[in-house]
């Protein structure tokens, strides 16, 4: 954002761009919405996009490029191997973040793949803020276990601390002190997904680095949305105001010793990347590259990709482009507080999260609060959410349910894609969704798979609920 003084003496912050590419969106009419979420099994994700008409379901691989991403991606060289686009990945990547060896990949996951093929054995135990989907399963495909350790406010829905992603440094030192030769490395994710999106403070990443110093063990920074992280610290933390982007950047992530990111979210492009300066651990991880990925220097990406990844990772730092969705996120969020809609708070980064356990306090967990909600809210709407509660748990290795201290569901705003009349509406259709709340009933299973089953599984609501929510709508708001 651009910051100028008010007329007033406050601040006012700009939008440090405009739109020069659009694409035309359109509301489909409350009855095919409902016969669309039936088809998908009353699962957003098995939605097909032409049915949806706000897109919130992510912020990967959808926000919104610049023209000098775009500009990048035809004059990217293609070539198998040794292209010139990778060359100038690698040097973006050490001039802001400092490491040396970069590893393309073609997503997120596929850096967790290798980085746990690598360093997790059976029996290894990886402490964490907190857990992403992906990563738990691809840590305990290779044989280990996560343990969740954020700071006690994070779980805390109401509480406004500022830095709910940080890990809770007593129960860390315990740990490592107990588990020490079977903790591989201690992993930070900035922000963290499923706690709201809420930040990581440098205090805390400093002093989990001091930690794993001490007990010799690897600090992993999932850097996935860093941007985000990085623009509340200069918003929250003491010391930090005047200090720009890129400082701040490069700061966080020198307390880790290897960075992964999932280049879907904040270098807005379709890839991913690993990066270090221990080269030891470096020639480990290139061994999997070829095998699962690709060549070394376009790890399943194409070039066209990670060109637009160099410049994306200039502009995750342009102070005038940064914080246009947090801020959008913020109004939402404040406003939907006022209106007494359960949301999680501070405002974090990611999206609007809501309390579906609070929201839906008749539905039983077992009849999934937030994949009911998400599917309500795409019947009132059109919107797209995503359920991040029991469903996008698996069981566990006995066949039960395991709940998360979280039943959310999450309404992404993906970078500089959305306007506040998006935001206004979704405001408006959530605060009738809560009015009618007791006719939302849950979901029971039709399909489960056995693993992420949140992406392909398939459910129906109880009692038919969708056609009695979809009466009481048309005669309050008509078909639309
Ligand atoms: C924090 C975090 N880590 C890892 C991933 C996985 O990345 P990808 O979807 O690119 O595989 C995601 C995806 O949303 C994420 O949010």
């Amino acid at each position: 954002m651009i910051v100028v003084k008010s007329h007033d003496g406050g601040l006012l912050k700009v939008d440090g761009f405009r739109i020069r590419v659009f694409e035309k969106l359109s509301l489909p009419p409350i009855d095919l919405r409902l016969k669309a979420i039936r088809e998908a099994g009353w699962n957003t994700f098995l939605l097909k996009a032409d049915d949806v008409f706000i897109d919130m379901l992510t912020d990967s691989g959808v926000n919104a490029m610049s023209d000098k991403q775009i500009a990048a991606m035809i004059s990217a060289q293609d070539a198998y191997a040794g292209s010139r686009s990778y060359y100038e990945l690698s040097s973006v990547v050490e001039e802001l973040m400092g490491f040396k060896y970069v590893i393309p990949v073609h997503q997120g996951r596929a850096a967790e793949h290798i980085i746990s093929k690598v360093l997790v054995k059976q029996g290894s135990i990886v402490p964490m803020n907190y857990h992403f989907t992906t990563t738990k399963a691809h840590i305990e495909l290779a044989g280990g276990e996560i343990i969740e350790i954020p700071v006690k406010e994070a779980l805390d829905k109401r509480s406004t601390y500022p830095f709910k992603g940080d890990i809770d440094i007593e129960r860390l030192e315990d740990i490592l002190r107990r588990f020490g030769n079977r903790v591989p490395f201690v992993r930070i994710e900035a922000v963290a997904n499923l706690l709201g999106g809420q930040p990581v403070s440098m205090r805390n990443i400093k002093e989990v680095r001091e930690l794993c110093d001490k007990y010799n063990v690897l600090l992993v920074l999932d850097a996935s949305m860093i941007d985000w992280n990085v623009y509340f610290i200069r918003e929250r933390e003491p010391g930090y105001k005047s200090k720009s982007l890129a400082s701040i950047l490069r700061e966080f992530v020198s307390y880790a010793d290897l960075v992964y990111m999932s280049a879907r979210k904040a270098p807005s492009v379709r890839g991913g990347l690993i990066a270090t300066n221990n080269r030891e651990l470096y020639e480990k991880l290139i061994v999997h590259v070829p095998v699962y990925e690709g060549f070394l220097t376009y790890g399943g990406m194409s070039t066209r990709e990670i060109a637009a990844m160099a410049v994306g990772l200039r502009e995750m730092i342009d102070e005038s482009i940064i914080g246009s969705e947090l801020e959008l996120i913020n109004y939402t969020v404040r406003e939907l507080d006022k209106r007494g809609i359960p949301v999680i708070l501070p405002p974090g980064g990611l999206g609007v999260h809501i309390d579906a356990v609070e929201f839906l306090s008749h539905v039983k967990r077992n009849e999934y609060p937030a994949g009911s909600l998400a599917a309500a809210l795409y019947i009132a709407s059109g919107i797209r959410s995503m359920e991040r509660g029991a469903l996008s748990m698996d069981r566990d290795k006995d066949g039960r349910e395991i709940y998360p201290d979280l039943e959310l569901i999450r309404i992404a705003f993906p970078r500089r894609t959305y306007l506040k009349s998006h935001a206004d509406y979704l405001i408006d259709r959530l605060v009738w969704l809560y009015e009618n709340r007791e006719v939302i009933k849950g979901l029971q299973w039709v399909y489960e798979p056995p693993i992420l089953r949140f992406f392909l599984g398939r459910l129906k609501d109880i009692d038919n609920w969708g056609e009695k929510l979809v009466e009481i709508y048309k005669k309050e708001l008509g078909e639309y």
